[in-house]
């Protein structure tokens, strides 16, 4: 492949596309035009040099489509960390899931994305940067029962409100999942994520308004299936899809984890932008978000995405619990006081905080949890304190990162 310069002007970038000289990459140049020197390269076997672009465009349509998937890895040691986005005709299911497999960055459906490709394209990047819509927040920890299901419902209602209904609950805390008890007590039988599943090949924004359920609230939901059986299509992969289009209509998808670190809940952190650790005052929890943090770390999630919301803070050992926390040494973003009345009292009326006690503390932490999660709060907000790893208790959670 010629080297490119991509010194030729300070505003002007340049983009490789990968397909054939036909209709797609006619219409692909004149709509990138404004910003993007467009440079054309044959597919197929070629043996790729280390290059440089500001964004890769890989035809991947017709038939042909997913032997172009394919070239995604060779393609990604000869740009390096460039956005690579595929354009495709149809939404194939067998290439989306090649694609996605192979770190696609996004795709761009032809004809119809083609009016909006600058958007999506610079939409996607804002995303992958956590500071525009789109923008996926996983709730965590290896300990169960610690709350993670409660606030993440909670605040994901409350993202609802703000963003006007464009949020979605995803439940993947196999196999069973508990959001249902808060969304959806009557147990009304709901499109689940294994029909999303099945459905994705059709999965255009009309479908997906119209299958996934609605709270009240205005929050979507998609939960997993009763039937244990349906299990086997929840995938790692196919997680990665469903968020892949999920982050394309919605923007925000609020996800309860599994409290492990097994293939879905990976993909689901892989994917997310925030990774709410959930602790409470005990020390197997509070060592269980250690671990988590540290992990995450190992895995080369960057610090700024690992935050700490404390539940069930009660005054009795306070002074203890300060220190423990000063021990553990994890951005704090939230304490969320220990009341028995207001969570349990919600659960058995089948409502949430915003409805059963909008105006207590614990409600107002969810409204602030959400309200970080927002553009531009989520680096800035004064309530974030990063604390210190002080005394013997530094010991007892030191990190091995
Ligand atoms: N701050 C709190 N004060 C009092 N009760 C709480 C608080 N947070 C959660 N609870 C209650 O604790 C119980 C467990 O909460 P939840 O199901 O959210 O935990 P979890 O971490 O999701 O558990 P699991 O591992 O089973 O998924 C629920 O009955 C919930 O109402
Ligand atoms: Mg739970």
């Amino acid at each position: 492949m010629p080297q490119i310069n991509t010194a030729q002007s300070d505003v002007r970038k340049t983009a490789i596309y990968i397909g054939a000289d036909g209709e797609n990459s006619i219409r692909i140049t004149q709509a990138l035009s404004l910003l993007y020197d467009v440079n054309r390269e044959e597919p197929g076997p070629v043996s790729w040099q280390s290059t440089s672009a500001d964004l890769v465009l890989l035809e991947a349509v017709g038939k042909d489509g997913i032997n172009a998937v394919s070239l995604i890895p060779a393609i990604r040691d000869a740009v390096g960390p460039v956005p690579i986005f595929a354009i495709i005709d149809n939404r194939d299911g067998d290439i989306l899931f090649a694609a996605i497999k192979r770190g696609i960055q996004g795709f761009i459906e032809m004809p119809t994305d083609l009016p909006n490709i600058l958007s999506i394209i610079h939409e996607e990047r804002q995303r992958s940067h956590g500071t525009f819509s789109g923008k996926i927040c996983s709730f965590f920890s290896l300990k169960g029962g610690v709350g993670t299901t409660t606030i993440s419902v909670n605040v994901a209602e409350q993202l609802a409100f703000y963003t006007g209904g464009s949020t979605i609950l995803l439940d993947l805390h196999m196999p069973l999942g508990d959001t249902s008890l808060y969304i959806n007590p009557e147990k009304q039988a709901r499109y689940t994520i294994n029909d999303f599943i099945l459905n994705i090949n059709n999965m255009d924004d009309d479908l997906i308004d119209s299958s996934i359920a609605r709270h009240e609230s205005g929050l979507r939901y998609l939960g997993l299936p009763q039937n244990l059986a349906e299990l086997e299509n929840v995938t790692d992969v196919n997680i990665k899809m469903v968020l892949t289009l999920l982050r394309h209509h919605y923007n925000y998808v609020i996800i309860d984890c599994a409290s492990d670190f097994s293939p879905i809940t990976l993909a689901c952190l892989d994917e997310s932008s925030t990774i709410m650790l959930v602790s409470e005052p005990s020390l197997s929890s509070m060592r269980a978000a250690r671990v988590a943090y540290d992990t995450c770390r190992q895995l080369g999630y960057a610090a700024e995405r690992l935050k700490l919301i404390f539940n069930r803070k009660t005054s009795q050992g306070a002074e203890f619990i300060s220190e423990l926390l000063d021990a553990l040494g994890i951005p704090v973003v939230a304490e969320i006081e220990n009341n028995y009345l207001i969570f349990l009292g919600a659960l058995q009326k089948g409502k949430l905080l915003e409805e059963f006690a909008p105006e207590s503390i614990a409600n107002m932490e969810m409204r602030k949890i959400a309200a970080m999660l927002l553009p531009g709060n989520v680096e800035h907000d004064p309530a974030i304190s990063f604390k210190k790893k002080t005394g013997w208790l530094a010991t007892l959670f030191g990190s091995k990162s």
